[in-house]
């Protein structure tokens, strides 16, 4: 295990920030993990845990040591006519985790194709796109317990899964270090094809004999053509949340902004964040090397050279703006260090 210092962070996150790290360490094992957490002890510093960086923006240069994690490996550990248990590294890609399933015929995970980042940190905030989110496919996962070292299991239950919400962002935040996630996935595919351009994709695509394979080149087409590529234009995919309103509070914005779409769930009526950054004028702004995105204004990006500071005032300052139009408050989905 090798320890770098003051490395940049530029490589290592999407948004494109060039910030530093005290100390840098890459794990492609438990041991590895083990003994960052163990040297992490003696120095006494912040411990910052990093998958594929798709979901952080950097504000200052950390004064702390960076543990990446680099475990791989996928691996069949049950399997029956109906269904397969896989196990994956938490360094493992998503999408390239995703793209294996598929070629392999092992349905569930084909609407979360193209979402970036890593396997370990998926289970964290429950990742979810078109119509789908982790907690439908996910059975178990080891994790490393930060302060005594122990490996522990989590069941779907311990996870407590809610929208990009788990146990690892509230009660157990910061306490354990995700190593290893075991899917379930099914040979007999239910196709999930209702959400938003899907099935106008496929009809455009002219797929006969509907398959996965399909499904997943639906869902790559439609991000391609909203969402920026991280690898061209620095983003974190969605800055905000979607707000759940009460069904009165909806009802009651309604009657002011008749077009306000709304999406009914347990909670309430879950309202678009983009539908409310373009209606605040937000869409498509540039305000020198950072901005709104202008197919999908709830991707906030740099374009090259732009500060996490600036991105994070301008995120504030779209805040103010909903909630004085609206009194809504957004939250960041996007984690700040
Ligand atoms: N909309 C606008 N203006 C726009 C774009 C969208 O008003 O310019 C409104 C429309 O009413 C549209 C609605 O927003 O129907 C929803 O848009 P979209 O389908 O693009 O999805 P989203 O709710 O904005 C969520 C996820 C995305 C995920 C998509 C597709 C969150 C925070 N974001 O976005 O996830 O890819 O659905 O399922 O839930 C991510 O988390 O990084 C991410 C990209």
């Amino acid at each position: 295990m090798n320890i770098q210092e003051n490395i940049s962070l530029l490589p290592y996150n999407t948004f494109g920030i060039d910030k530093k790290a005290k100390y840098f360490i890459q794990a492609t094992s438990e041991n590895d993990v083990k003994s960052a957490l163990l040297k992490n002890k003696k120095l006494n510093l912040p411990l910052i845990v990093l998958g594929g960086g798709s979901n952080i923006l950097l504000t200052k240069d950390l004064d702390a040591m960076v543990l990446k994690i680099e475990l791989k490996g996928i691996k069949v550990i049950e399997e029956n006519e109906e269904c397969i248990l896989v196990e994956v590294g938490a360094g493992e890609n998503w999408h390239k985790f995703v793209q294996h399933c598929v070629e392999k015929g092992w349905a569930g995970v084909e609407n979360l194709s193209l979402i970036p980042g890593t396997v370990g940190a998926s289970p964290m905030q429950n990742i979810g796109a078109y119509g789908v989110e982790i907690k439908e496919v996910f059975h178990q996962l080891t994790a490393i317990h930060r302060e005594n070292l122990k490996e522990k299991i989590f069941d779907w239950k311990a996870c407590r899964f809610g929208y990009r919400e788990s146990v690892f962002k509230n009660e157990l935040k910061d306490q354990f270090i995700i190593t290893r996630v075991i899917f379930k996935l099914s040979k007999r595919p239910v196709f999930h094809t209702e959400y938003g351009a899907i099935k106008e994709t496929l009809e455009e695509m002219g797929t006969k004999n509907l398959n996965i394979k399909d499904i997943s080149n639906a869902v790559i087409k439609i991000r391609q053509s909203k969402l920026p590529d991280p690898n061209i234009i620095g983003n974190a995919g969605s800055f905000f949340k979607n707000p759940t309103l009460s069904i009165s509070t909806y009802e009651l914005l309604k009657r002011d902004y008749p077009t306000i779409p709304g999406f009914p769930n347990k909670e309430g009526i879950k309202v678009p964040a983009a539908w409310l950054i373009e209606q605040t004028g937000w869409k498509g702004k540039t305000f020198g090397k950072i901005g709104v995105h202008i197919n999908q204004p709830l991707v906030l990006v740099n374009y090259g050279g732009g500060e996490g500071e600036d991105i994070k005032l301008l995120s504030q300052r779209i805040q103010e703006s909903i909630k004085a139009k609206f009194g809504i408050e957004l939250h960041p989905e996007v984690n700040f260090l």
